[in-house]
């Protein structure tokens, strides 16, 4: 993602909250038809030192949903921090985070559901991971079938909610190829789905 610096486009954390006590994560919020609630938030896909910045800003903007538009690694070019548990759970400064279930849909993507809670208040969220595995940089997805049918998957888990949508895809991307083509996708067809 593009460095965010500007205060209008930039998620700012609760300093107070943060293991640097800095409010600063790369990542901007997507208004939609509401330009007080962002839709989305196109984040920077986490880095070792990011990760903890990564689970408050889930928690702090309330979010359910996460989607993951990248492998972990192309071509043995690492692409993302693994910045879930792979089973029981990882203390994220003051973020726990368990791996409740893992699915595998298809080849192209799987869901990943966590127990997300917030030691210092003990109150407990559920947050869904989508993540999509054939779609890399600077191409298309593998099949559009498939990354139609994950976004129905997204959509359904999703529905009924106010808060915004995570979205990200690798460390060093800009934001502007897949988090932005699937935010303008889901976008899209959400206003053709209300006429
Ligand atoms: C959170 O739970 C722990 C263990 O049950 C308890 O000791 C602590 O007082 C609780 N904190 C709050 C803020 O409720």
């Amino acid at each position: 993602l593009v460095l965010s610096t500007d205060d209008h486009s930039r998620i700012i954390l609760k300093a107070e909250n943060s293991h640097d006590n800095s409010d600063y994560i790369n990542a901007s919020p997507i208004m939609d038809h509401d330009p007080r609630n962002p839709a989305y938030i196109a984040a920077q896909g986490p880095l070792p030192a990011t990760v903890t910045d990564f689970w408050q800003m889930v928690w702090e903007n309330g979010c359910v949903v996460i989607v993951m538009l990248t492998p972990l690694t192309e071509n043995g070019v690492k692409q993302c921090y693994h910045y879930w548990p792979d089973e029981g759970s990882n203390l994220y400064h003051i973020y726990e985070v368990n791996l409740v279930s893992e699915h595998i849909w298809c080849e192209d993507f799987l869901v990943r559901s966590f127990y997300l809670k917030n030691l210092h208040t003990n109150e407990t969220r559920t947050v869904t991971q989508f993540h999509f595995l054939s779609w890399t940089d600077q191409s298309v997805p593998s099949s559009t079938r498939s990354l139609l049918d994950f976004r129905r998957k997204i959509n359904k888990c999703y529905r009924g909610r106010s808060c915004p949508i995570i979205v990200h895809c690798s460390q060093g991307s800009d934001g502007a190829g897949r988090s932005g083509t699937y935010i303008l996708i889901d976008m899209v067809l959400n206003k053709m789905a209300k006429g």
